[in-house]
């Protein structure tokens, strides 16, 4: 795992950029995969402005999300469509954008379904992480075993209290898909983000403590090609 620290969080997307840049351009057909959150911010702007520059061009490549909420329509502002649509689907040309569809009327069958998907387009060249405090990725909770495949899951009091920033007042969604372990250690590349001293507990579980699935990040650790993009807070600790 190759690990990079910058002074803030400009610095960490705009490296974390040039992985995803370089890969675009190896490789047009790329499969990307794609989180949510704010740590991508600065990332999605970049690669929106070199798509604007004419620099990129995404019309070979498709992208698979990590996860999505269950029982918001894709109209709420909130759900994982949305703000994907809104933070970089809208502003850049690629051919197909894959989210799970957590309103399937068998949300099991969608599970099955999403990864059937990943494996038809080849797999994920590039995947893309955030990680929550308590060390989830995607939306694979701390549990007592890590789940393979794309899978239902119930959200952490923590993940619900981290994500209600978001809403506004509303009520935070209790259920979610979510790809799981599986597809992402298949991808073949990994590329994290984590900034904010609010990550730094996180990002030293998932370096220097066992690998656990109470701790679902650290099986980051058994990738071969993994980089982290960290800013000085967030690797305060390590
Ligand atoms: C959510 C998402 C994750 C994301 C995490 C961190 O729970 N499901 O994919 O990595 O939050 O989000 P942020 O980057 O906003 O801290």
């Amino acid at each position: 795992m190759q690990i990079h620290i910058y002074d803030n969080v400009t610095q960490v997307g705009q490296a974390a950029a040039t992985l995803f840049t370089a890969q675009l351009l190896r490789k047009p057909d790329s499969v990307f995969g794609f989180a949510t959150g704010s740590s991508p911010s600065v990332l999605y702007r970049q690669l929106i402005a070199l798509r604007r520059a004419g620099i990129l061009d995404f019309s070979s490549s498709v992208s698979f999300s990590l996860d999505e909420y269950c029982g918001i329509p894709i109209s709420h502002p909130c759900s994982y469509r949305a703000f994907m649509q809104a933070e970089l689907f809208d502003h850049i040309n690629m051919k197909a954008t894959y989210v799970p569809d957590g309103n399937a009327p068998d949300l099991a069958a969608e599970c099955v379904r999403y990864d059937a998907q990943i494996a038809a387009c080849g797999g994920i060249d590039m995947q893309l992480l955030g990680i929550g405090r308590n060390g989830h990725i995607a939306f694979n909770e701390p549990s007592g075993a890590f789940s393979y495949e794309t899978h239902v899951t119930e959200l952490t009091p923590s993940t619900i209290d981290a994500n209600k920033r978001f809403f506004q007042g509303e009520e935070v969604p209790r259920k979610a898909i979510s790809m799981g372990i599986g597809s992402i250690m298949a991808s073949r590349e990994l590329v994290m983000i984590a900034t904010g001293s609010d990550k730094a507990q996180a990002v030293r579980y998932a370096l220097e403590g066992d690998i656990d699935p109470m701790f679902p990040a650290s099986i980051i650790r058994f990738h071969k090609v993994s980089t982290l993009f960290l800013d000085k807070a967030a690797a305060a600790l390590l």
